[in-house]
């Protein structure tokens, strides 16, 4: 099979979706692989270490989309929606329950697409979870940031010193964002708090970190906390559906001014009423005295930590594409969104 792995064309994205030891794995396989020239080159992989896993360096996106698959990090961006066709494999982050343009471009060109986010295994997400990890720490890293004065913040650092109280964190969601947020949060001496609607995922979390308060979600809970709150994150995931809303302006307007939220979850649409998703070029706006931080793409801001990770957790499902029958493959119609013009995860289909 010929597979093409583009340069990412989102902003300040510098993953690339697999590394030249990768490529050198899927060519021993007898696929032919076409790697964008400079695709690699924010993660630290030149054009030649591709080149001499045996690659070929394409110069043109348009050969790049000619393969039988592209393989990616991020949605295709409008300058890919010409190059979309009836055919083409597509397998990469999508996120199509927040991104109708790229749901309807995918429709009417009648791609075969599989997102890495849907791709389910004994009832995990393995594609999605290396990402979160890595959203989850730069949430608490943002947070420390913006809550310097210097920044706009109210002044104070998260895990205090001596004799001065550490910052309050709280966390929506206990999954694998939800919980590298708060490990790293815990770590660095925050006062933590972590809500979820799931037993299982608080006791996961706090049989192995006693430090971290873990309490079922209801939205009494997070009002008696919001007014204590220094930093607020957003984790929680519906798969491959739009976030639920659990935060409301009313419950934003109980935090203390100069505080920080982090809506992870934005590449799900958002869980925190009425935040926009922003990018690297200006990650956080400040609105009513509290920051907003949404990057639909966190961990494209570490390509070197990320495009390793991503690589190894996705390169075992591409090569299954490359040499056998996704049809006869159960996980891959969990990742299937959409085929021959039809919508095929039902987490996108109309309610
Ligand atoms: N912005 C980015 O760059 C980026 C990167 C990676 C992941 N993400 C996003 O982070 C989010 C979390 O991903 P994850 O891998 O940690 O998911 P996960 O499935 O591991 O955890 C999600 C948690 O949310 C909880 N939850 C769902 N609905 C809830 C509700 N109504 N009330 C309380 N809890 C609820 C679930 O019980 C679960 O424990 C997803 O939206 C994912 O797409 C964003």
């Amino acid at each position: 099979m010929k597979i093409g792995i583009p340069r990412e064309r989102k902003p300040l994205e510098g993953r690339v979706a697999l590394t030249p030891a990768a490529v050198r794995e899927l060519i021993a396989d007898g696929n032919e692989v076409r790697v964008e020239t400079g695709a690699g080159v924010k993660a630290g992989f030149a054009d030649a270490d591709f080149r001499q896993s045996g690659a070929i360096i394409a110069d043109s996106l348009a050969e790049i989309y000619a393969c039988d698959l592209v393989v990616k990090v991020k949605e295709p961006q409008p300058e890919e929606f010409p190059l979309l066709r009836p055919g083409l494999m597509l397998f990469c982050y999508l996120h199509l329950a927040a991104c109708p343009d790229v749901l309807a471009q995918l429709l009417e060109k009648r791609v075969t697409a599989f997102a890495f986010e849907t791709v389910t295994v004994g009832g995990r997400l393995p594609l999605l979870a290396p990402m979160s990890a890595i959203a989850g720490r730069i949430a608490v890293q943002i947070g420390m940031h913006y809550l310097q004065q210097p920044e706009g913040g109210a002044g104070l650092l998260l895990g205090g010193v001596m004799n001065t109280p550490p910052g309050k964190v709280v966390v929506l969601g206990a999954g694998v964002a939800g919980s590298h947020a708060a490990i790293m949060a815990s770590a660095l001496g925050a006062d933590v708090w972590v809500l979820d609607q799931s037993e299982a995922a608080l006791e996961a979390l706090h049989s192995q970190h006693r430090s971290i308060n873990c309490l079922r979600y209801d939205e009494r809970a997070l009002t008696m906390l919001a007014p204590d709150t220094d930093l607020l994150i957003g984790a929680v995931l519906l798969p491959g559906a739009e976030a639920p809303r659990l935060v409301s302006r009313a419950l934003l307007a109980k935090l203390p001014r100069g505080r920080v939220v982090v809506d992870i979850a934005i590449d799900q649409g958002g869980c925190i009423e009425g935040i926009r998703p922003t990018d690297w070029r200006a990650p956080l706006y400040w609105e009513d005295g509290l920051g907003f931080a949404a990057v639909t793409n966190m961990p494209g801001a570490v390509p070197r930590t990320s495009a390793q990770a991503l690589s190894r957790a996705i390169l075992p499902h591409v090569r299954f594409l490359g040499t056998g029958d996704w049809k006869k493959d159960q996980v891959f119609h969990t990742a299937l969104a959409t085929e021959n013009g039809v919508i095929r995860h039902p987490a996108l289909l109309p309610a």
